[in-house]
Formats: structure tokens, sequence, C-alpha cells
């Protein structure tokens, strides 16, 4: 898919079929993942492939909020960075989301960010348990390593909107400078 037309059909999916993601698609959107650019090129971010419908159950109900609908994902990637590899580790790691994300959608595969690192597992409950140490009480996940987002990755069941955003003649997210 051109790269103009990828950005234009990419929207956040939350709904999927129930037909599994090809091992070969796995391949190619993490294959691309490790290709981002990183700070100093510490390639800080690592990524959890998880495909158990029992373990991605699990992985919904870390919050209360906003993760429900991962229960139906016949794929999560869960998007990790190093603190001790980069004190940018965050940054780069929402890099490689973003990669897993296109690559997704290059692959005509839906997907959707649902964050991780300092979210409550209660929206109630801000200072409450963290959806972090929950993912880490049963993920093998190394102690140096944060958890930014888990990645909801499958064959989607919603209708494709195509956005075209036009470029504003008044916006304060973009200046033109004469
Ligand atoms: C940093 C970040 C965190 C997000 N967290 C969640 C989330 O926890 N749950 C969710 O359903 N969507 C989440 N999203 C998806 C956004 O809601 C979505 O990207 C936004 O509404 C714009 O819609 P679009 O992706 O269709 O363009 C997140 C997106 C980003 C970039």
């Amino acid at each position: 898919m051109e790269f103009f037309e990828l950005v234009e059909r990419r929207h956040s999916v939350r709904s999927f079929t129930g037909e599994p993601v090809e091992q070969a698609a796995i391949t190619r959107i993490l294959k691309a993942a490790l290709s981002a650019p990183s700070a100093k090129n510490t390639r800080s971010s690592s990524f959890m492939v998880v495909e158990e419908p029992e373990l991605i159950g699990r992985i919904a109900r870390m919050r209360d909020y906003g993760s429900a609908f991962v229960e139906k994902a016949p794929l999560v990637i869960l998007v990790m960075g190093d603190q001790l590899r980069s004190d940018l580790w965050e940054v780069n790691a929402a890099i490689s989301a973003t990669y897993v994300q296109l690559a997704a959608q290059a692959l005509e595969l839906g997907s959707c960010w649902v964050h991780v690192a300092g979210r409550p597992r209660r929206r109630e409950e801000p200072g409450g348990p963290a959806a972090e140490d929950y993912l880490r009480s049963f993920l093998p996940v190394p102690e140096s390593r944060r958890i930014l987002c888990a990645v909801a990755i499958g064959h989607t069941a919603e209708p494709a909107p195509i956005r075209k955003e036009e470029i504003p003649d008044a916006d304060d997210r973009v200046v033109i400078l004469p």
C-alpha cells in the first residue's frame, strides 16, 4: 500500500473478526518494528507477541476502562522499552509502536494502541494499582524493561473510513512561516 494511502486508511480498530493473524504477517510487523529509529541507536524497544486467548483475556482486564475490547483480538504485541539502554526508552517505544500500527495497516490489518505505562488499573483510583504491575505479575517481562503499551491487532470487523486531513489555513497545530 502506498504510504499516503496507508496513512489515510489507518484508524484505531477495536473490533476484530475471529480470523487469526498469519505468522508471515506477524514476522513482517516485527521486522518493521525492529527497524524503527531510536535515540543514539540504542534500540531500547522490545516486543512480546501474545496469541494465546487466555493470556489475551488477562491482558484485556488490565484496566477497567478502554482495554476490554482487547479480549477479542487474535494478536497482541506488547511494546516495551529498556530503561537501562536509553533514558528516552518511552519515546523510542512510542515510535516502535507506531511502526507496529503502520505495518499492520500495510498488511490490511486493524490495530489499536492500549496504553500501559503510568496508567492505573481503575479509572477511579489514579494512585491505586498500576496496569503495568498487573501485567508483570503474569508475563515474563525483565525487570529493566517497562511496558509502554499493548497493540491489539486483527482482521478488522469495522468498515474502514478513509480520512484525508486537509492542510488548514489556520490551525494552531501547524505554523507555516513565510
Ligand atoms: C498514546 C496513546 C494511547 C492510547 N490509549 C488507548 C487506550 O488505552 N484505549 C483505546 O481504546 N485507545 C487508545 N488509543 C487510541 C486513541 O484513542 C486513538 O488513536 C485516537 O482516538 C485517534 O483515533 P484514530 O487512531 O482512529 O486516528 C491510544 C492512542 C495513543 C497514541
